[in-house]
């Protein structure tokens, strides 16, 4: 089942002399349930396709549907809500509130939705991710493996369909990094959700289910491994 599709998807950046061309009629199908990994060049247009696979940006033209819905021709409002119940988000850098212990962190965007607190759920989510034991803790008491699974326990707490990473292992040792794969690979299995995930290492790339390869804002390839 087809749970993602980009159709003449087209970004740019800026005016005149100064306009960057970030994404040039870009066409994609993902199916629900896969793990693919975007990699290319720095610059060539990788987190602007994932931004815009997560109504974060807006395209310059082209669309987006997400389990049928075209993202962008909701409203502003109706998209962002959207968006909260449908995409989860992880970047390099973790963004945790620094004064929120990590459970307060993971509930964060369930509250934003005024969501009624699933106990049990959360439970397992910090379970899975291997925080029960350090659920009271602030951020600066954990390490950067710790915090990048608490970033991901906060963005899989709406259990969102399809889950978004910017290299989530880019500012980890390696030790860490295998880690917050694994734990990353096992909760999306878990939970049924589709992953994709930006790379620069191969060996991450080649742990996915189709690697696409992204070279100055066109797919250059996309293979199923
Ligand atoms: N907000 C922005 N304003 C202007 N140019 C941008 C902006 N974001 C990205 N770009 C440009 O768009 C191109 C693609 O950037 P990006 O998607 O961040 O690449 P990648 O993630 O593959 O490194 C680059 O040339 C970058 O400089
Ligand atoms: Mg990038």
């Amino acid at each position: 089942m087809e749970i993602l599709k980009v159709e003449n998807l087209t970004k740019s950046y800026g005016s005149g002399e100064a306009k960057v061309d970030a994404l040039k009629n870009v066409n994609l199908s993902i199916k629900k349930g896969e793990f693919v990994a975007i990699v290319g060049p720095s610059g060539s247009g990788k987190s602007t396709l994932l931004h815009l696979l997560g109504g974060v940006d807006r395209p310059t033209s082209g669309k987006v549907y997400i389990n049928d819905v075209d993202i962008y021709n909701l409203k502003e409002k109706d998209l962002s809500i959207f968006r909260r119940r449908n995409v989860g988000l992880i970047y390099q850098f973790y963004n945790l509130i620094p004064v929120l212990s990590v459970k307060e962190n993971i509930l964060l965007p369930a509250e934003l939705d005024n969501r009624k607190i699933d106990k049990a759920f959360l439970d397992d989510l910090l379970k899975t991710l291997v925080l029960k034991e350090r659920e009271n803790h602030l951020p600066n008491e954990l390490s950067g493996g710790q915090q990048q699974r608490t970033s991901i326990g906060r963005a899989l707490i709406n259990r969102p369909s399809i889950v978004l990473a910017d290299e989530p292992t880019g500012n980890l040792d390696s030790k860490n990094s295998k880690e917050v794969l694994e734990l990353l690979k096992l909760s999306v299995k878990k939970y049924n959700q589709t992953l994709i995930m930006i790379t620069h290492d191969n060996n991450i790339a080649l742990q996915a289910d189709r690697v696409i390869t992204i070279e100055d804002g066109i797919i250059k390839s996309d293979e199923v491994i």
